[in-house]
């Protein structure tokens, strides 16, 4: 496949490029294999030959080519729930709404049902890589696997581990430690085994919910399993007061450093929110490789402070954006990437100097930060990576500047579904709207 059009991608934190009119190849694989410009002396052969093979896509007028988005974090079972009680706080929150709803999908066809309503809502909006938090339900999470390979979305799973019995529900948590590290192998094996057999983007994450809601037997046992299967880990680190609060008075120590003591701060580990973290936290993040995932619209619930974007990029540590659905309501990495901007300015009015991030700054952790800390080849449109796509359109093309820095705001703060045309992932085509809304 040969797409011929405008494309928009972040090169830097601080920069995104334009280029107005490329071929971008796709070869076999779903990888991009050439870029061509079109003061390029072969653009002109290329474009013929893919014509006459009948491959050649041209983007029209008023539309772009940008790479797939990659949520950093999402809690699967709870998207039925988005919107939910946000204005209780997390404890709360998680106790009377949240695993209340988690344990349901034990049920495989609630699962079945709501996980692919989910997954179809998720690449509408762009987004073609996940890192999914399922629930603690081994059966349920391959579901969720099937429907992300069936839709040809990217995902990365893990099965949540929770068993502390002073933290959660006898209804919803394992029942023991051995229990909920069999359970986590028993993933691992039947979703690299699924992976092997289909060739689905599938990878297990090891999960501990977060350090609340785990004994130290399970925290332990899950930094092993990591270093066993070399996985990447995803939790939630220093998420809130209250969950800073906790980990000093059962361990005497910080949450990173708690996560730390049981090898689940590695260069393949992902904290969510992390807005609590002091600088020694920061440089534990730093000296570690870990990456963050940033959560701003949930942050303005349980967060209880804005995540300092530009101070924590100034330190080298990476961070991807998450939606953290359903403590965020919004399935839209778009949506999140405005809320980022937002936050960061209020922070400026508070607290901080300087901390302003702009649209191409939360571009950048959409896109190449996720990619980084999923170590995966993609998130940004060259030669040797994934072809992850959406196709969008910007809707005032006629009646407004077509400058390219004023295209790409309008493309950030305008854009919803009805705009994302096309996605792709791996070079397959994943959603298609012109399709069934017989505009094409
Ligand atoms: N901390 C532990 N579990 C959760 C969860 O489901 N959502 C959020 N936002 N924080 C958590
Ligand atoms: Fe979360």
């Amino acid at each position: 496949m040969v797409f011929e059009g405008a494309i928009f991608s972040s090169v830097s934190f601080d920069k995104a490029d334009f280029s107005p009119k490329v071929l971008t190849c796709i070869d076999q694989s779903g990888l991009i294999d050439r870029i061509i410009s079109v003061d390029e002396p072969d653009y002109k052969s290329v474009k013929q030959t893919a014509e006459n093979l009948n491959i050649l896509h041209p983007i029209p007028k008023g539309s772009y080519l940008l790479p797939g988005f990659i949520d950093l974090h999402v809690h699967a079972p709870q998207w039925p729930q988005a919107g939910l009680a946000l204005d209780k706080p997390l404890d709360e929150w998680l106790q009377k709404y949240t695993f209340p709803l988690e344990v349901k999908y034990k049920d495989l066809n609630f699962a079945k049902e709501n996980y692919t309503g989910l997954v179809n809502e998720l690449l509408e909006n762009g987004t073609t890589t996940v890192l999914y938090f399922g629930s603690i339900h081994t059966d349920a999470n391959l579901v969720l696997a099937d429907i992300c390979a069936e839709a040809g979305q990217r995902a990365f799973i893990g099965k949540v581990a929770m068993d502390n019995p002073t933290q959660t529900p006898e209804y919803y948590r394992d029942s023991s430690s051995k229990e909920s590290l069999e359970q986590t192998e028993l993933f691992i094996n039947r979703l690299l085994d699924k992976q092997k057999k289909t060739g689905a983007e599938l990878t297990p994450v090891i999960t501990p919910r977060f350090v609340p809601s785990c004994t130290d037997e399970t925290l332990a046992g899950l930094g092993n399993l990591a270093k066993k299967y070399d996985l990447p880990i995803q939790s939630h680190c220093s998420e809130s007061i209250w969950e800073d609060h906790y980990a000093i008075e059962r361990f005497n120590l910080r949450d990173t450093q708690v996560l730390d003591k049981f090898h689940l701060l590695t260069s393949k580990s992902i904290m969510a929110h992390a807005t609590q973290l002091n600088d020694s936290d920061l440089e534990l993040f730093k000296q570690r490789n870990t990456a963050i995932a940033h959560c701003p619209i949930s942050n303005v619930y349980f967060g209880n402070s804005v995540l300092p974007v530009k101070h924590i990029h100034e330190k080298n540590i990476n961070m991807g954006m998450g939606t953290d659905i359903s403590g965020g309501f919004s399935p839209s990495i778009y949506r999140n990437i405005q809320q980022s901007v937002m936050s960061s300015q209020m922070l400026q009015d508070n607290s901080h100097s300087d901390s302003r991030i702009s649209a191409t700054n939360a571009f950048y952790l959409a896109t190449i930060g996720g990619a980084k800390a999923l170590h995966i080849k993609t998130g940004q449109i060259s030669v040797g990576y994934k072809a992850d796509f959406q196709i969008v359109t910007d809707q005032y093309f006629n009646s407004m500047s077509n400058e390219p820095q004023d295209v790409f705001e309008r493309l950030i703060y305008h854009t919803t579904k009805s705009e994302i045309n096309e996605v792709y992932v791996s070079g397959k085509q994943v959603i298609n709207r012109g399709e069934h809304h017989g505009r094409k």
